[in-house]
């Protein structure tokens, strides 16, 4: 494998913890100059910039990338990946349930994506891994909302790498299975043993099997892999 010689500057979006944590310390190791956002105040292994942003606020993104590119330079590989559920069943969903996580999960990767391409095209090269999810495809039981959000990051990813795939700039889209972080410790004992049937690995992700395959769609040797659905899941998704 060509390691990365680790100049480039890489942001996370909810990078504070879980899986976008484990993708920052990847590309650390990878010796990369990596930027984390964080909403709460957060211990951040040493050599990772924390910077405080809510996905949700346009303001708070630009003041995140400014203080980026001040210490690490132009963003050259994003991770959007901040997100948050609310799964609830159809009949029993608010508006507002459903609406706040569209604005987290798919109007934030929006944001953070349009904020980054602008340093991009000046760059003419750059590298957006969207997180998704096996939902976004597969669907799920309580999560219209998250499920929708999900899949709308694959419009983003495909219009992006048909607007400025002729830039360098490739676009996609990492759909994970189920992995152990507090996002599924909410998940009740009997739907993860549901779960877990479904998946012929026979067991569930850890983050840092996410975040290997983020940092090597980013590196080189993924130069021409763009607009791609990958999922990350033991099997859990096929055919689908
Ligand atoms: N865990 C799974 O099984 C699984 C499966 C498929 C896909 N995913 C996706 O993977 C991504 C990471 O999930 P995870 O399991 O690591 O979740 P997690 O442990 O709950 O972490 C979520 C992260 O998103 C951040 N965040 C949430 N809302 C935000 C906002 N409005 N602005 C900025 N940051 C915000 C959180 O920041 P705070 O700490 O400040 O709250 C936190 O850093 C999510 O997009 C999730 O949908 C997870």
């Amino acid at each position: 494998m060509t390691e990365q010689t680790g100049a480039r500057s890489v942001l996370i979006t909810g990078g504070n913890r879980g899986i976008g944590l484990a993708i920052a310390r990847s590309f650390l190791a990878n010796r990369d100059k990596v930027a984390v956002t964080y909403r709460t105040k957060t211990e951040l292994p040493d050599g990772i910039l924390g910077v405080q942003a809510d996905v949700t606020d346009a303001a708070s993104i630009d003041a995140a990338f400014k203080t980026v590119e001040a210490a690490h330079g132009p963003v050259e590989v994003l991770v959007p990946n901040a997100g948050i559920t609310k799964d609830t069943l159809l009949m029993r969903m608010s508006e507002d349930d459903f609406t706040s996580v569209i604005d987290t999960n798919l109007t934030g990767a929006f944001r953070v994506v349009q904020r980054a391409t602008k340093g991009m095209m000046k760059l003419r090269k750059g590298r957006i891994v969207l997180i998704s999810s096996v939902s976004g495809i597969y669907g799920a039981p309580g999560q219209v909302n998250y499920s929708a959000s999900k899949a709308g990051l694959i419009g983003i990813a495909r219009s992006i790498t048909r607007e400025l795939g002729g830039r360098g700039i490739t676009a996609n889209v990492i759909m994970p299975g189920i992995v152990l972080t507090e996002m599924f410790g909410e998940v009740s004992e009997e739907m993860k043993a549901k779960y877990l049937a479904g998946i012929p690995a026979g067991r569930f992700s850890s983050p840092e099997e996410i975040a290997d395959v983020v940092r090597w769609l980013a590196s080189d040797e993924a130069a021409y892999i763009s607009g791609a659905l990958i999922p990350v899941d033991g099997g859990g998704s096929m055919g689908h």
